[in-house]
């Protein structure tokens, strides 16, 4: 009932237009590791194609900043910015974008989630 009501406030919140769509419920970022995200993405080379607030270095160039990624709508500029898209994209980004520059890093499903919690948190801080 409580999750039925979130959904209706915030459905109301961003209204038709700036919805990107339903909302995703698959991943369970519950689970998820804020610390251990940021590590991998060191640890799994994202640095070396972009920028983190948390990196002081590597900070790549080839890719977008992500310093304020979890505050963007559109992941590649066409995808929802939503946990379970997200979890997808990180680990096989041309399956979800053909054509990207973006790689595909093998990872498992716990190492998606963490990264996913990682970035989602990045706002302007
Ligand atoms: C070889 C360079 C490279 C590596 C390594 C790389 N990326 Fe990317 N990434 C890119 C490029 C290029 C884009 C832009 C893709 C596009 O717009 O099609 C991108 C896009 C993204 C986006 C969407 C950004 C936006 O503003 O929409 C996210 C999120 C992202 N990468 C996360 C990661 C994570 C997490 C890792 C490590 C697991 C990683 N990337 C590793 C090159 C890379």
């Amino acid at each position: 009932m409580r999750r039925c009501f979130r959904a209706v406030a915030c459905a109301a919140a961003c209204g038709l237009a700036a919805c990107d769509g339903p909302p995703d419920r698959t991943p369970r970022l519950d689970e998820a590791n804020v610390a251990r995200g940021l590590r991998l993405v060191s640890y799994k080379g994202c640095v070396a194609c972009h920028t983190f607030p948390d990196v002081a270095w590597p900070r790549g160039a080839l890719g977008p900043s992500l310093d304020r990624f979890g505050a963007q709508g559109l992941i590649a500029g066409r995808l929802p910015n939503q946990a379970g898209v997200l979890m997808q994209f990180v680990r096989n980004a041309p399956a979800m974008v053909p054509g990207t520059a973006m790689p595909a890093i093998p990872m498992s499903d716990q190492e998606a989630r963490d990264v996913t919690a990682y970035l989602l948190q990045l706002k302007s801080r």
